[in-house]
């Protein structure tokens, strides 16, 4: 993984997907190409100043393999940077941080692939729909798709031109909880029951399947893994909008010292940061010392802020976004982390 750098980027085509959401294209320079090379599932962290804020989102990359950067951009009530951009125009530039993210398909070889979205949890999917489908001419997807209605589907006519292409090796099945479909199991939610419904259905073979990906509200995703069960592997994505989130800053856990240093290695220099971390996380303190460090949705869910605890004893207060192997690794997310001593040394140069 490398370490995450903003280059400013223009924007080279905006395409309106529903009332409320829009494709936003970007245009790479050849001597940038290398760094915006990305993994099917990966995202983009977008950033730029609105009414004299920092405002950083992240959002994931819909393009297949080889296609324009390209991410999905859906409008939240109140959101900020979702709002903004709605409005973004060809011509327009933004600072956009090289792609990121742990929600991967290996691409190479023979898989029958399930994907299984709701809303705008369909950009991940679609890019390892689509580079999955062109580069393993083998291979089998599967996606089950949840939507509000017909009108409200993001990439409704990206998703039929994959139906119509790859006519024998593409499924896509559309769940809507707000317009009735004459197959009763094609009608509410996505959640646990509805995948195994569909399973006895023989809309879906969960027996036969290489891996499952889920991306969309934890708490369609949470019942959608336990009700999967440890059979099938299994690789999740919670929405990663910073518009919706809480960041926290008290400590959950019980921390005795409200002063304790914390040395940070960043682009090779030491920098040595007091903190109080019962009511601050290092990212926090870091920022207030003038320190930039890499970071995106501040609340555990995107991994742009991971670093190597190379001494001292830490603690996160959420992680939804490292994996088991990192964490026993020694890695952490500096958003989520507080030090429980004084001889804590974090370094971002460590991937
Ligand atoms: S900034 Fe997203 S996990 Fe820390």
């Amino acid at each position: 993984m490398a370490r995450p750098e903003f280059h400013e980027l223009t924007v080279s085509s905006v395409r309106r997907l529903t009332d409320e959401s829009v494709a936003v294209r970007f245009e790479v320079p050849v001597s940038l190409a290398p760094a915006y090379e990305f993994i099917p599932g990966q995202y983009l962290t977008l950033r730029t100043t609105i009414n004299g804020e920092d405002v950083r989102r992240s959002y994931s990359i819909c393009s297949g393999v080889g296609e324009a950067l390209e991410v999905g951009i859906k409008q939240l009530q109140g959101g900020l940077f979702s709002t903004f951009a709605q409005n973004l125009a060809v011509g327009d530039t933004l600072q956009v941080m090289t792609p990121q993210g742990n929600f991967n398909a290996a691409i190479g070889g023979h898989h029958h692939y399930i994907l299984i979205s709701a809303g705008s949890g369909i950009t991940p999917c679609l890019s390892i729909a689509s580079s999955v489908l062109a580069m393993e001419p083998q291979s089998i997807v599967t996606l089950v798709y949840g939507n509000r209605t017909t009108s409200s589907i993001m990439f409704r006519q990206d998703v039929n031109d994959l139906k119509d292409f790859y006519t024998t090796r593409f499924v896509c099945i559309n769940v809507l909880s707000r317009e009735k479909q004459d197959a009763e199991c094609l009608n509410g939610r996505i959640d646990g029951l509805k995948i195994n419904a569909l399973a006895e259905q023989k809309l879906l073979n969960l027996d036969h399947c290489d891996g499952v990906y889920i991306c969309g509200p934890s708490a369609m995703v949470d019942d959608v893994k336990n009700a999967l069960g440890s059979d099938v592997p299994v690789h999740t994505e919670l929405f990663t909008t910073g518009d919706v989130l809480e960041v926290k800053t008290e400590s959950r856990i019980a921390i005795d010292s409200d002063a304790l240093a914390v040395r940070i290695i960043i682009d090779g220099a030491e920098r040595e940061v007091m903190m109080n971390p019962q009511s601050e996380t290092v990212l926090a303190a870091a920022q207030k010392a003038g320190l930039d460090l890499p970071f995106s949705c501040a609340g555990g869910m995107c991994c742009t802020c991971r670093c190597k605890v190379v001494s001292g004893k830490t603690a996160m207060d959420m992680n939804f976004s490292l994996a088991e192997w990192e964490v026993e690794a020694g890695f952490t997310l500096a958003c989520q982390t507080r030090p429980l001593d004084n001889s804590v040394l974090l370094d971002f140069d460590e991937f």
